[in-house]
Protein backbone atom coordinates (compact mmCIF):
# COMPACT_ATOMS: atom_id res chain seq x y z
CA UNK A 1 0.00 0.00 0.00
CA UNK A 2 1.37 3.39 -0.92
CA UNK A 3 -0.39 5.90 0.77
CA UNK A 4 -0.14 9.29 0.88
CA UNK A 5 -1.37 12.02 3.09
CA UNK A 6 -2.30 15.66 2.23
CA UNK A 7 -2.37 17.87 5.31
CA UNK A 8 -4.70 20.95 4.45
CA UNK A 9 -4.53 22.85 7.84
CA UNK A 10 -3.46 26.80 7.30
CA UNK A 11 -0.22 25.98 9.34
CA UNK A 12 1.94 23.12 8.83
CA UNK A 13 3.77 22.67 12.45
CA UNK A 14 -0.26 22.81 14.18
CA UNK A 15 -2.48 20.78 15.46
CA UNK A 16 -3.50 18.82 12.25
CA UNK A 17 0.42 18.15 11.19
CA UNK A 18 0.76 17.05 14.51
CA UNK A 19 -1.91 14.44 14.34
CA UNK A 20 -0.79 13.18 11.02
CA UNK A 21 2.79 12.78 11.58
CA UNK A 22 1.58 9.98 14.07
CA UNK A 23 -0.60 8.96 11.27
CA UNK A 24 2.53 9.01 9.01
CA UNK A 25 4.83 7.33 11.16
CA UNK A 26 2.31 4.56 11.50
CA UNK A 27 1.85 3.71 8.39
CA UNK A 28 5.32 4.62 6.57
CA UNK A 29 3.78 7.10 4.19
CA UNK A 30 4.86 10.85 2.92
CA UNK A 31 2.81 14.00 3.43
CA UNK A 32 2.27 17.08 1.53
CA UNK A 33 1.22 20.20 3.52
CA UNK A 34 -0.95 22.22 1.59
CA UNK A 35 -0.64 25.09 2.51
CA UNK A 36 3.18 24.90 0.96
CA UNK A 37 1.67 24.49 -2.56
CA UNK A 38 0.48 27.11 -4.82
CA UNK A 39 -2.85 26.16 -5.21
CA UNK A 40 -5.21 28.09 -7.11
CA UNK A 41 -9.45 28.32 -6.91
CA UNK A 42 -10.95 26.29 -9.56
CA UNK A 43 -11.51 27.85 -11.97
CA UNK A 44 -14.04 27.69 -15.05
CA UNK A 45 -11.18 28.67 -17.91
CA UNK A 46 -8.45 26.83 -16.59
CA UNK A 47 -6.52 29.84 -15.93
CA UNK A 48 -4.51 28.13 -12.98
CA UNK A 49 -2.57 25.59 -15.57
CA UNK A 50 0.70 26.46 -14.27
CA UNK A 51 0.38 26.44 -10.68
CA UNK A 52 1.33 23.58 -8.35
CA UNK A 53 -1.96 21.62 -8.56
CA UNK A 54 -1.41 19.34 -11.89
CA UNK A 55 1.59 18.37 -10.84
CA UNK A 56 1.22 17.00 -7.54
CA UNK A 57 -2.42 15.02 -8.87
CA UNK A 58 -0.16 14.03 -11.48
CA UNK A 59 2.53 12.73 -8.71
CA UNK A 60 -0.37 11.41 -6.78
CA UNK A 61 -2.35 9.48 -9.43
CA UNK A 62 1.02 7.82 -10.86
CA UNK A 63 2.65 7.18 -7.55
CA UNK A 64 -0.11 6.23 -5.09
CA UNK A 65 -3.14 4.05 -3.95
CA UNK A 66 -4.47 5.62 -1.08
CA UNK A 67 -4.91 9.35 -0.37
CA UNK A 68 -6.04 10.49 3.25
CA UNK A 69 -7.09 13.70 3.79
CA UNK A 70 -6.40 15.27 7.22
CA UNK A 71 -8.11 18.32 7.87
CA UNK A 72 -8.71 20.97 10.55
CA UNK A 73 -12.28 21.44 11.62
CA UNK A 74 -12.73 24.78 10.58
CA UNK A 75 -16.52 26.72 10.64
CA UNK A 76 -17.74 22.69 10.99
CA UNK A 77 -15.89 21.42 8.16
CA UNK A 78 -12.95 21.09 5.98
CA UNK A 79 -10.37 23.80 5.55
CA UNK A 80 -10.26 26.02 2.67
CA UNK A 81 -6.82 23.90 1.96
CA UNK A 82 -8.33 21.22 1.73
CA UNK A 83 -11.93 22.14 -0.29
CA UNK A 84 -9.56 24.25 -2.89
CA UNK A 85 -7.59 20.98 -3.34
CA UNK A 86 -11.05 18.92 -3.92
CA UNK A 87 -12.40 21.68 -6.16
CA UNK A 88 -9.44 21.52 -8.45
CA UNK A 89 -10.30 17.79 -8.77
CA UNK A 90 -13.03 18.95 -11.32
CA UNK A 91 -10.16 20.24 -13.66
CA UNK A 92 -9.74 16.39 -14.20
CA UNK A 93 -13.22 15.98 -15.08
CA UNK A 94 -13.36 18.78 -17.32
CA UNK A 95 -9.79 18.96 -18.52
CA UNK A 96 -7.15 16.19 -17.79
CA UNK A 97 -9.20 13.62 -18.10
CA UNK A 98 -6.99 10.71 -18.73
CA UNK A 99 -5.78 11.59 -15.63
CA UNK A 100 -9.44 11.68 -13.61
CA UNK A 101 -9.79 7.90 -15.05
CA UNK A 102 -6.98 6.91 -12.74
CA UNK A 103 -8.12 7.78 -9.31
CA UNK A 104 -10.97 5.49 -10.10
CA UNK A 105 -10.30 1.92 -8.09
CA UNK A 106 -8.08 4.21 -5.76
CA UNK A 107 -8.54 4.16 -2.10
CA UNK A 108 -9.68 7.50 -0.38
CA UNK A 109 -9.55 8.24 4.08
CA UNK A 110 -10.10 11.36 6.00
CA UNK A 111 -8.85 12.35 9.23
CA UNK A 112 -10.39 15.32 11.09
CA UNK A 113 -8.63 17.51 13.94
CA UNK A 114 -10.35 19.63 16.56
CA UNK A 115 -10.68 21.49 19.42
CA UNK A 116 -12.38 18.90 21.24
CA UNK A 117 -13.47 15.00 21.06
CA UNK A 118 -16.85 15.80 19.69
CA UNK A 119 -16.89 14.99 15.95
CA UNK A 120 -18.94 16.96 13.80
CA UNK A 121 -21.90 14.93 12.07
CA UNK A 122 -21.76 15.98 8.64
CA UNK A 123 -18.08 16.18 8.69
CA UNK A 124 -16.83 13.09 6.56
CA UNK A 125 -20.10 13.49 4.16
CA UNK A 126 -18.11 15.69 1.51
CA UNK A 127 -15.15 13.15 1.40
CA UNK A 128 -17.04 9.55 1.30
CA UNK A 129 -19.72 11.17 -1.35
CA UNK A 130 -16.70 12.72 -3.47
CA UNK A 131 -14.83 9.18 -3.11
CA UNK A 132 -17.99 7.50 -4.68
CA UNK A 133 -18.47 10.81 -7.27
CA UNK A 134 -15.13 9.86 -8.60
CA UNK A 135 -15.25 5.98 -8.57
CA UNK A 136 -13.06 5.38 -5.91
CA UNK A 137 -13.33 3.28 -2.65
CA UNK A 138 -13.92 5.12 0.67
CA UNK A 139 -12.14 3.38 3.40
CA UNK A 140 -12.68 5.18 6.32
CA UNK A 141 -12.09 7.78 8.69
CA UNK A 142 -11.07 9.03 12.33
CA UNK A 143 -11.84 12.44 14.54
CA UNK A 144 -8.98 13.68 16.86
CA UNK A 145 -8.41 16.66 18.59
CA UNK A 146 -5.20 18.56 20.02
CA UNK A 147 -5.82 20.33 23.50
CA UNK A 148 -2.28 20.67 25.30
CA UNK A 149 1.64 20.68 23.72
CA UNK A 150 1.04 16.62 24.51
CA UNK A 151 -1.16 14.58 22.37
CA UNK A 152 -3.66 12.95 23.85
CA UNK A 153 -3.63 8.83 24.82
CA UNK A 154 -6.96 8.66 23.45
CA UNK A 155 -5.82 10.72 19.85
CA UNK A 156 -2.80 8.27 20.13
CA UNK A 157 -4.57 5.32 20.54
CA UNK A 158 -7.48 6.48 17.85
CA UNK A 159 -4.82 6.86 15.31
CA UNK A 160 -2.68 3.74 16.07
CA UNK A 161 -6.32 2.14 15.39
CA UNK A 162 -7.16 4.20 12.17
CA UNK A 163 -3.92 2.93 10.82
CA UNK A 164 -4.25 -0.67 11.36
CA UNK A 165 -7.97 -0.10 10.06
CA UNK A 166 -6.50 1.33 7.12
CA UNK A 167 -4.10 -1.32 6.25
CA UNK A 168 -6.82 -4.43 6.89
CA UNK A 169 -9.16 -2.73 4.64
CA UNK A 170 -6.44 -1.90 1.83
CA UNK A 171 -4.98 -5.15 2.26
CA UNK A 172 -9.02 -7.06 2.16
C1 LIG B 1 -10.79 29.34 11.28
C2 LIG B 1 -11.04 28.35 12.37
C3 LIG B 1 -12.29 27.78 12.50
C4 LIG B 1 -12.52 26.81 13.48
N1 LIG B 1 -13.77 26.24 13.57
C5 LIG B 1 -13.97 25.22 14.44
C6 LIG B 1 -15.22 24.54 14.49
O1 LIG B 1 -16.15 24.84 13.76
N2 LIG B 1 -15.37 23.51 15.39
C7 LIG B 1 -14.33 23.13 16.22
O2 LIG B 1 -14.50 22.19 17.00
N3 LIG B 1 -13.15 23.76 16.19
C8 LIG B 1 -12.94 24.79 15.33
N4 LIG B 1 -11.72 25.42 15.28
C9 LIG B 1 -10.63 24.90 16.14
C10 LIG B 1 -9.72 23.97 15.33
O3 LIG B 1 -10.45 22.96 14.68
C11 LIG B 1 -8.69 23.28 16.21
O4 LIG B 1 -8.02 24.19 17.03
C12 LIG B 1 -7.70 22.47 15.37
O5 LIG B 1 -6.99 21.59 16.21
C13 LIG B 1 -6.76 23.41 14.63
O6 LIG B 1 -5.87 22.68 13.83
P1 LIG B 1 -4.65 23.41 13.10
O7 LIG B 1 -3.66 23.82 14.16
O8 LIG B 1 -4.08 22.40 12.18
O9 LIG B 1 -5.22 24.60 12.37
C14 LIG B 1 -11.48 26.43 14.34
C15 LIG B 1 -10.22 27.02 14.21
C16 LIG B 1 -10.00 27.97 13.25
C17 LIG B 1 -8.62 28.59 13.12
Amino acid sequence: MKAIILQGSARTEGNTAKVSRVLQEKLNCDLVHLADKNIGHFDYDYKNEGDDFYPLIKNIAENYDLIIFASPVYWYTMSGYTKVFFDRISDLIRVHKDLGRELRGKSMAALSCGYGNTEIDSFFIPFEKSANYLGMNYIGNVHTWVQTDQLDQEVIQRIENFAQQLTNKFNA
